[in-house]
């Protein structure tokens, strides 16, 4: 069994820290927010996980997890000290590495004895040895010499399907300098390596280049599609039926080639952007990644466009926005295609009737700018009320099996953007709906 910190108690860290104290260990989680940790330790839970309530008030009962603002005794008394502090992009696309060299800093102060201090925010080739390195000068300052060892584990869960993602990995990245490192860490996900979970025991420079290559290639292989959308609908053609083809090719595999407005979220618009600047801070060009984040902008714009050109003007029309974060299953709005198809939307006077089962609280205040032209719904129904348009941008459950024999009753309109491709056009146009899918 492990003493584990987790510093950062966002989506990863708190999944981690919970996840981990259920296979075992005892686990405390640290955040600098406050509110976020009386919240934990009242039983709050600050984001929408399925799963994840169950398992952090069972684990937080049996004293097996707890969480504090003190880094200093958190550090103190365990000895493996994970990093999940966000490492949102700077200006220059760059991965924006000041929380995490906080975090470094904290360790290399309050440290007492060996740790190992495992890098699992998604950081850019070089960050474990600059972590190492921040480490060593603070020892040095405090004129202690205490050893400690630097991992690099980045992380894969999906928001939506965190428990699950982490707990039924498809791989476990292990980035470390020496074996003793690589052997705790393997104590760690005891649970995992028992259950024959691939490990990949390598360098720390290759592990967080794993990392930012995985998700790049998504991100890129969604692009994919979506370009193969957009000249599908020139052509003819369903995008559909071509990227289910395409997908029984076991070379391609059928995964992230749905069709869309565009990928968001947290972790794909920025280390799209984070590796495009490590490549070029390397002295080389990774130009499918400078085109897929050029084309995703595109892509966002791209359904503005679609529902201007079905409909003309829409300057005073009603529009029902089904769903505005970034995917299904989450609370999460970071770089949703809603925070920019929404606002030019706005801007050419449509007027917003938003639904979306959980993402009010921060689409609130992301919404902000653009407050006088919308109107949260509580439900599908409410925010299809006496509309011209509905308008599909997350593929929410609820939203797959609409009940079409209301939407006359309740003054729903006859245009119809399914930005998800959920519907079948065939169907629904004869349902007399003017139906605009992408792709199809
Ligand atoms: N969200 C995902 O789906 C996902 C998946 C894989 C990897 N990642 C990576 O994991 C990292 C964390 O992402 P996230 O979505 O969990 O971020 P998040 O913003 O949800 O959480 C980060 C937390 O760290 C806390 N924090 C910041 N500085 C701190 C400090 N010095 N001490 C203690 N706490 C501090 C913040 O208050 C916040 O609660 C990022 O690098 C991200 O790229 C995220």
């Amino acid at each position: 069994m492990s003493q584990i910190a987790v510093i950062g108690t966002g989506y990863v860290g708190l999944v981690s820290g919970a996840i981990l104290s259920d296979f075992g260990h005892t686990v405390t989680c640290v955040d600098i927010d406050e509110d976020k940790i009386n919240g934990l330790k009242n039983g709050i839970i600050p984001i929408f996980e399925t799963g994840l309530e169950r398992i952090v008030k069972n684990n937080y009962y049996y004293k097996r997890l707890d969480f504090t603002t003190d880094i200093k005794s958190a550090v103190q008394k365990n000895d493996v000290i994970f990093i999940a502090v966000g490492t949102p992009p700077a200006d220059d696309g760059s991965a924006d590495l000041q929380h995490v060299l906080v975090a470094a800093k904290d360790i290399g102060a309050y440290m007492d004895s060996y740790k190992v201090i495992v890098n699992k925010s998604t950081v850019p080739v070089g960050t474990g040895q600059k972590v190492k390195a921040t480490v060593q000068s603070i020892l040095a300052q405090r004129g202690v010499g205490y050893p400690f060892d630097v991992v690099s584990n980045p992380e894969f869960l999906r928001e939506g399907s965190a428990i699950q993602d982490f707990m039924h990995p498809d791989r476990v990245i292990l980035g470390a300098e020496n074996d003793r490192a690589i052997n705790i860490m393997k104590e760690v996900y005891r649970v995992l390596y028992i259950n024959e979970t691939p490990f990949v025991e390598t360098n720390l420079e290759t592990a967080e280049m794993i990392k930012y290559a995985s998700n790049a290639f998504l991100a890129m292989k969604i692009t994919f599609i979506n370009e193969v959308a957009n000249v599908c609908e020139k052509v003819g053609a369903d995008v559909q039926k071509v990227a289910k083809a395409m997908g029984r090719d076991g070379r391609i595999a059928p995964k992230f080639l749905h069709a869309g407005p565009g990928f968001g979220g947290s972790c794909f618009p920025k280390d799209t952007k984070a590796l495009a600047k490590i490549a070029r801070d390397s002295g080389e060009v990774m130009s499918l990644v400078e085109t897929t984040v050029a084309a995703n902008e595109r892509q966002k714009l791209k359904m503005v466009d679609k529902i201007i050109n079905a409909m003309g003007d829409i300057a005073n029309k009603n529009l029902a926005i089904l769903g505005v974060t970034f995917k299904p299953n989450t609370d999460d709005l970071r770089d949703a295609p809603s925070l920019v198809i929404l606002p030019e939307l706005a801007k050419r006077g449509a007027k917003l009737k938003i639904y979306d089962p959980e993402g009010k609280k921060e689409g609130d205040w992301r919404f902000s700018s653009i407050k006088g032209s919308v109107t949260w719904c509580a439900d599908a129904y409410e925010a299809l009320e006496n509309t011209d348009a509905t308008v599909i941008l997350t593929e929410w459950n609820e939203f797959r099996n609409l009940n079409f024999d209301k939407f006359k009753e309740i003054g729903a309109g006859e245009y119809f953007f399914d930005l998800r491709n959920i519907y079948d056009k065939k169907i629904m146009v004869e349902k007399g709906f003017k139906y605009y899918g992408v792709g199809v």
